[in-house]
């Protein structure tokens, strides 16, 4: 079986390829190398190509046997999604039906798609479950509940048959250090906490210390990169025995407010670095913590790593790539 990758050079998508190669599969690769790097796209064939260019997209279901697409190709800021909107619905909406349209043209009807805990915006509960409310509060994820829609209608009308993944907040990396979190620019917690441990930045900022939680900073349910992989494997397998399209939450269930995070950084790292208070970021909800258990029934899926586990796993890449420039 056959799996087009399609933002396979980026950190989860690279993580996904290099498991679903070890399982078997055969991966095709397709970036435009915007955000993701050549030197991710290791496992698998690779075709640079934009998921927005129709003839390209011809060419490769042409040239290769493809039976699931896959898709990580968004764009993910939250604060650029305010200013720039347009960028966001560009490649995050109508490039998607692009894609979508390649693939229904070549008689490919099964697909997964990255969606995102912004879907839900300010929850009304913790933990979130699937049929929760959802109103996302930027267009970030507001691009993503379109996709999520388009999908159930793309569903009873064409029987096209997908699986929307929810990530809460993806973190960690490969244990073999081949592979990790590299955004640029990087707004994310855990990389900008070993930033600051390796020596890379003065400080590190805490986006508000006032919010109704346990010590006053945000709570987020962090999972490792390589459980999130794990459910796209038993998505393709779940899709493949003929599963109906199905959405999941995919988070730990725990939650971990800034200032622990913090701490347990410092710890695994060794490092002590400076700590500095500063006012909310806007956008930001208290708490975001996922219930799973849907994923857990009906993928059989389970959550083999801990916050240590990520935290060490990311480290370790940190150091790895400390100094180096990725191409
Ligand atoms: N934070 C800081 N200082 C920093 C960076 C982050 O205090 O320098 C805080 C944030 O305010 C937030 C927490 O650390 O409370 C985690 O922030 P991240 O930027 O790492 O992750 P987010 O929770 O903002 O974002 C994640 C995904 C997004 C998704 C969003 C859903 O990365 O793609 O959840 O709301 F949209």
């Amino acid at each position: 079986m056959a799996i087009l990758v399609a933002g396979g050079a980026g950190y989860i998508g690279s993580h996904v390829c290099k498991m679903l190669l070890q399982k078997g599969f055969d991966v095709v690769v397709y970036d435009n190398l915007v955000h993701g790097y050549r030197c991710f796209a290791q496992w698998g064939d690779f075709v640079q190509g934009d998921i927005g260019d129709q003839a390209q997209l011809d060419s490769v279901f042409s040239n290769f046997k493809i039976d699931v697409v896959m898709h990580f190709c968004a764009f993910i800021e939250v604060a650029e999604s305010v200013i720039e909107p347009e960028k966001y619905y560009k490649n995050n909406v109508q490039n998607t039906i692009t894609l979508l349209e390649a693939m229904r043209k070549h008689g490919i009807n099964k697909f997964i798609f990255s969606s995102t805990a912004a879907v839900y915006g300010m929850p009304e509960r913790t933990p979130i479950e699937e049929e929760d409310r959802k109103l996302p509060i930027n267009p970030y994820g507001k691009s993503k509940l379109m996709i999520e829609e388009i999908l159930d209608d793309y569903s009873s009308a064409y029987g096209f048959r997908s699986i929307r993944f929810r990530y809460f907040n993806a973190a960690g990396a490969d244990p073999e250090r081949e592979i990790g979190e590299a955004h640029v620019p990087e707004t994310h917690l855990i990389p900008l906490l070993l930033d600051a441990a390796i020596g890379r930045r003065k400080d590190i900022k805490v986006f508000g210390t006032d919010y109704e939680t346990q010590d006053g900073t945000c709570v987020r349910d962090y999972i490792h990169v390589n459980d999130l992989a794990d459910a796209h494997i038993r998505g393709v397998d779940y899709l493949l025995d003929g599963g109906n399209t199905n959405y999941f939450n995919l988070g730990s269930g725990s939650g971990f407010t800034v200032r622990e995070m913090i701490q347990t950084a410092k710890k695994i790292t060794t490092k002590d670095f400076a700590v500095v208070e500063t006012d909310r970021r806007p956008g930001d909800p208290p708490y975001l913590i996922a219930c799973s258990d849907k994923a857990q029934k009906k993928l059989d899926w389970k959550l083999q790593h801990s916050l240590e586990d990520i935290i060490i796993t990311a480290w370790n890449w940190h150091q790895t790539m400390a100094g180096r420039k990725l191409v």
